[in-house]
């Protein structure tokens, strides 16, 4: 039998207050440690975490993780970085729990570590990438007892647990700065159509318009209309602009990383205008090549920031050719918001690879080159295609 205490993933929701029994009498421990990690969920979250720790006399921590994910968040801009066209906010945010709650079990001299999370989602993955690379004990009481909604609520009724039949509603939701998901009940039906009242973030798209200008050094945003602001505040300011003309809405069909195939819905207004505005000044400042290679480096670094695994070596290199291409990516972006879209309608940059004068209809001769030096490459061009077609039609 382990002993010790154990350092647990705290929500206060019903899976991790059955949790905080079950690691005692079926896992052994002595101790539980109730750890919530703030990555930007709203106040009540917490007020309602704490209370039920008090409730079950378990020690409870909370950590402000808001800066650490914002920088990840602002890395995944950098990245262009979207899973099947949602910009990964749950994903984003759980390498960044989990090593906040490592660093409490290390600060408490904890034995063990463990989450609620089930056996069918990609959190008990994300969490355990991080923990399982350290000496920790990990437990998994949700996925390992084979527990299932009804028997958590059998359970803790039985036992007189710190739980509202209703407290959490009808929908499973996750909320962080960077997204609101919400999952589960009658929208895992791909077929059906959300009510409104699914969306907290954004109001339903409507005529009203308006336009925001991004500022970007080195691809990271730095300032909202000339304003220089944090990235924590950057992000929130966002949310509330953008949101309010129903910007950054998804309904999708997400493939999950054991197969499954999930409805999901998400709302990420300042992530949906951050993305729009960032690819749009990369558009100015890469060349076709770096754009190119970009989309590739965009779509591993997102694969692996869904996965969890923002550590891996993979990422450190993707990061290395993001960190040479970015240091063009400074100017500022005009976001017109406008039925439900984030639209890109003015850049600049003093690193613009664009010459007004060689795109000009007017201008005869740049750089030594005039309008009749094309007539060579034009008649080169398609070339190969036209030798391939004789050669097969010859051969018919
Ligand atoms: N499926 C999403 C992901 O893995 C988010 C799930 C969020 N959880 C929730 N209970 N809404 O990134």
């Amino acid at each position: 039998m382990p002993s010790g205490t154990v350092a647990l993933a705290f929500s206060g929701g019903l899976d991790t207050t059955v949790c905080v029994p079950l690691l005692k009498e079926e896992y052994g421990y002595d101790d539980v440690i109730g750890v919530t990690v703030d990555v930007g969920q709203p106040d009540a979250e917490f007020a309602a975490a704490r209370e039920t720790a008090a409730a079950l006399g378990v020690e409870h921590h909370v950590v402000d993780a808001t800066a650490e994910f914002a920088a990840l968040c602002f890395d995944a801009v950098r990245a262009n970085a979207t899973y099947q066209g949602y910009p990964l906010g749950t994903a984003l945010a759980r390498p960044i729990i989990a090593d906040a709650i490592l660093s409490v079990a290390e600060a408490e001299g904890c034995a063990a570590l463990a989450h609620g999370c089930t056996g069918k989602g990609n959190d008990q993955l994300r969490f355990e990438a991080v923990w399982r690379a350290s000496d920790h004990e990990v437990c998994a009481p949700v996925r390992e007892l084979g527990l299932t909604r009804e028997w958590e609520i059998e359970y803790a009724a039985e036992r007189d647990l710190p739980v509202e039949a209703g407290n959490e509603g009808e929908w499973s939701i996750d909320t962080n700065l960077w997204s609101r998901s919400v999952e589960g009940g009658h929208l895992e039906e791909p077929d059906y159509q959300p009510p409104a009242d699914i969306y907290a973030w954004t109001d339903a798209p409507s005529g009203e318009t308006g336009t925001v200008d991004i500022t970007f050094e080195a691809g990271v945003p730095v300032a909202v209309d000339g304003t220089a602001m944090e990235p924590v505040a950057l992000i929130e300011a966002l949310n509330d602009r953008a949101g309010s003309y129903g910007v950054g809405r998804t309904d999708m069909l997400e493939d999950r990383m054991l197969g499954l195939k999930v409805r999901e819905n998400y709302e990420h207004p300042a992530a949906t205008t951050l993305l729009a505005a960032h690819k749009a000044l990369e558009g100015l400042v890469l060349t076709k090549a770096e754009r190119d290679f970009t989309a590739a480096v965009s779509q591993q670094w997102a694969q692996k920031a869904y996965e969890g695994v923002v550590e891996h070596p993979l990422m450190d290199a993707l990061n290395g050719y993001l960190d040479e291409t970015q240091s063009a990516v400074s100017g500022t972006v005009t976001i017109a918001f406008e039925g439900g879209r984030a639209r890109p309608i003015a850049r600049e940059s003093e690193h613009a690879v664009y010459s007004a004068d060689a795109a000009s209809f007017n201008t005869e001769t740049v750089a030594g080159i005039e309008q009749a030096d094309a007539t060579g490459v034009a008649k080169y061009h398609g070339f190969q295609s036209r030798l391939a077609n004789a050669a097969f039609d010859g051969n018919k």
